[in-house]
């Protein structure tokens, strides 16, 4: 499939995406939107791949949403084509997606980064949600992720400041779960994706879906959940091939199975 806005690629048993607009600072417009929910799709389907990584340039992860795709919406526009759900889609892929984020993610930039199962960062990272001075306020969840990240202080900090936060505040923060040196990000990112891709694809699918699960209910329902989600593992022959490996002492092989 031949795509205009990013790079699809594979290695492995990992589908890597990689933003590709360099003229706009990877600004995520309709096209960007419709190529990757695409590729990922295609990547979900495909049995050989277990896990995903999103990036972009070392100068931009995405710089936003594409202001000048949006600037002479109306209201009515923006409601009849309810603007920006097409990435709800992107949130709801059940294999895991590794953000890669050097550079600006801004905005839809760090919307989209959010949305990923977890973010590296490289160390010239700058996350930040600037809609404000642009007049308007995060519209791909920038609001409702950021603060669930971050805590109620930094998020309104950010939103209502427009203020970014460096790769090092975004680690102490918990918004990225390690900061690399540049050079290193894509291979560190690569690394951990291919990691995930060699474990039981059913058990990490169901460790991503417990984990989103606690954004969305009660701890003693997310507790059951989790539960009845290990319960159903001992069905897997994946089950009984990674704990006899361990009993033998020697490396598992699973079979997605
Ligand atoms: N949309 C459209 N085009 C964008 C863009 C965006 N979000 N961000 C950058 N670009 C374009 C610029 O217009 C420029 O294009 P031209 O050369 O044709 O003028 C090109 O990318 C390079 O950008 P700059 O010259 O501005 O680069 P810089 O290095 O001087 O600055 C920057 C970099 C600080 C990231 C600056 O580009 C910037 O502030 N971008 C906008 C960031 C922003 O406000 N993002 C939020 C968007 S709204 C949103 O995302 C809503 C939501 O919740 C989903």
């Amino acid at each position: 499939m031949a795509y205009e806005t990013i790079i699809v690629e594979t290695r492995g048993k990992v589908g890597l995406v990689t933003l590709n607009r360099p003229n706009a600072l990877n600004a995520l417009n309709s096209t960007v939107l419709a190529e990757v929910l695409a590729a990922m799709q295609i990547f979900e389907a495909n049995p050989r791949i277990g896990a995903m990584v999103l990036t972009g340039s070392e100068k931009a992860f995405a710089a936003g949403a594409d202001i000048k795709e949006m600037q002479s919406k109306s209201y009515v526009d923006a409601y009849f084509e309810d603007f920006f759900v097409g990435w709800e889609q992107f949130a709801r892929i059940r294999k895991p997606v590794i953000a890669a984020v050097a550079g600006y993610a801004l905005g839809g930039g760090c919307e989209l980064a959010m949305m990923c199962d977890f973010i590296i960062a490289a160390d010239n990272a700058k996350f930040g949600q600037p809609e404000i001075t642009l007049g308007v306020m995060p519209g791909m969840g920038g609001s409702q992720r950021l603060t669930r990240f971050v805590g109620k202080s930094k998020a309104m900090d950010m939103c209502l400041t427009g203020r970014t936060m460096d790769a090092a505040e975004a680690e102490r923060s918990g918004l990225v779960s390690r900061v690399v040196p540049i050079g290193e990000l894509l291979e560190e990112a690569l690394k951990a994706a291919a990691k995930i891709a060699e474990f039981s694809l059913p058990a990490v699918m169901m460790a991503k879906e417990a984990v989103n699960r606690s954004y969305e209910t009660t701890l003693a329902e997310g507790l059951r959940f989790e539960r009845r989600l290990f319960h159903s593992m001992f069905a897997l022959e994946d089950q009984k091939e990674g704990m006899a490996a361990f009993v033998e002492k020697r490396s598992a092989n699973f079979r997605n199975q």
